[in-house]
């Protein structure tokens, strides 16, 4: 056997008698750890650019819980930034940037062989983890999807229905097609240069495709992932790729053969039953446990990780959560989760 870790053996399609697990945001606020950390940094791009602290961060939920991957610590609106947009998180409301209205706007932007000088410290952090990480633990490198990472560009912010995005690409498609082109290629150099720096798997989370209907999903959903998994590994042979549509309900099914990802993380507003039944037939799935168990606990936590176990435990299965942890989520909880899936 070439490898013995166990999230790449799910990767490859092994059934295991454990699902190997791992949470999104799993280095997050809700840890006081990270808090901490977080503070020495300043603030939250300054920690993302500090290839010391960004690694320490990524390993404090390893040392603490013994998950099976550690997920890089930085963030999906690095690559903008690297693209030349402007970028700031505003406390309590999330990301702000630079808007693209106008052609102008678009024209502005850097090329994408050009990103490198501003996200060489990403890649720092993630040589440095592929040192300091424990044999068993796999590296877990990611970008958010060109139509996700357009909808922050677009807007200048995140949006409850990614309503500029919609109207751009409906009234000016040929700037919104430069735009996830752009973003395209962006993200292919971006993850080859984790994948270089020791990021043993990638992942591309698409957090907005929940609202590509129709045709505009497979042309803006699906056929950007298809373009970046097809040229990493044309580079790098045998990278296992996870996809993450959230929100695409049915569409989910056929995602990872019409992609070639070697494995579709899925929501929490699909069951893990017909995840089995309509997924998971082409291979490794990943998820699907609702994040508000990490805040609530209990027994209901222990009913719905016992149910999710149970209905994807046939085939090749990577715990987590349907989303990311959030804020307020008890890390008591966590560790009752990664107990009721390893049986303690
Ligand atoms: O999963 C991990 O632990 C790895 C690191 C990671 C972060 N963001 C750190 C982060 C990853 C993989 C992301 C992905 C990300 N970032 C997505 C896609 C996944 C998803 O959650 O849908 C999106 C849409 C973003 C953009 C983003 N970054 C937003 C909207 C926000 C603000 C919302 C919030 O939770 O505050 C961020 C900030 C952010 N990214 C934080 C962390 C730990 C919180 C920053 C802080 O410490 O204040």
């Amino acid at each position: 056997m070439a490898t013995t870790k166990k999230i790449l053996r799910a990767l490859a399609g092994e059934t295991l008698e454990t699902p190997p697990i791992w949470m999104m945001r799993q280095a997050g606020r809700y840890l006081p750890e990270y808090r901490a950390t977080r503070g020495e940094a300043g603030d939250f791009l300054s920690l993302c650019y500090n290839p010391e602290l960004a690694a320490e961060v990524t390993l404090q939920p390893i040392r603490r819980y013994g998950f099976d991957a550690a997920i890089l610590f930085a963030d999906i609106l690095l690559l903008p930034q690297a693209l030349g947009a402007d970028l700031w998180f505003v406390t309590g409301e999330g990301p702000r940037l630079s808007t693209i209205e106008t052609q102008e706007d678009f024209d502005k932007l850097k090329a994408a062989s050009e990103i490198h000088e501003t996200l060489n410290p990403v890649y720092e952090t993630v040589r440095i983890l592929s040192r300091e990480l424990p044999e068993e633990t796999t590296l877990i490198g990611f970008a958010g999807a060109p139509w996700t990472v357009a909808t922050y560009m677009i807007a200048g912010r995140g949006t409850p229905d990614q309503g500029p995005a919609h109207a751009l690409k409906d009234s000016n498609p040929a700037l919104f097609d430069q735009v996830i082109d752009l973003l395209t290629e962006g993200t292919i150099d971006y993850l080859s240069k984790q994948i270089e720096a020791g990021a043993e798997v990638v992942k591309i989370f698409d957090s907005w495709a929940g609202s590509l209907k129709g045709a505009d999903f497979d042309k803006y959903a699906l056929e950007p992932a298809k373009k970046i998994i097809a040229a990493l590994k044309e580079k790098h042979p045998g990278i296992p790729v996870i996809a993450f549509p959230r929100g695409a309900g049915e569409r989910y099914e056929g995602f990872a053969k019409a992609t070639g990802a070697d494995c579709v993380a899925v929501d929490d507003a699909v069951s893990a039953e017909w995840v089995a039944e309509h997924v998971q037939k082409d291979g490794c799935v990943q998820g699907n446990l609702k994040s508000s168990h990490m805040v609530t606990g209990g027994q209901a936590l222990v009913d719905e990780t016992r149910r999710i176990v149970e209905a994807l435990g046939k085939g090749p299965h990577i715990f987590n959560l349907g989303h990311g942890i959030t804020p307020d989520a008890d890390p008591e909880n966590v560790q009752l989760m990664i107990d009721t899936v390893r049986g303690k």
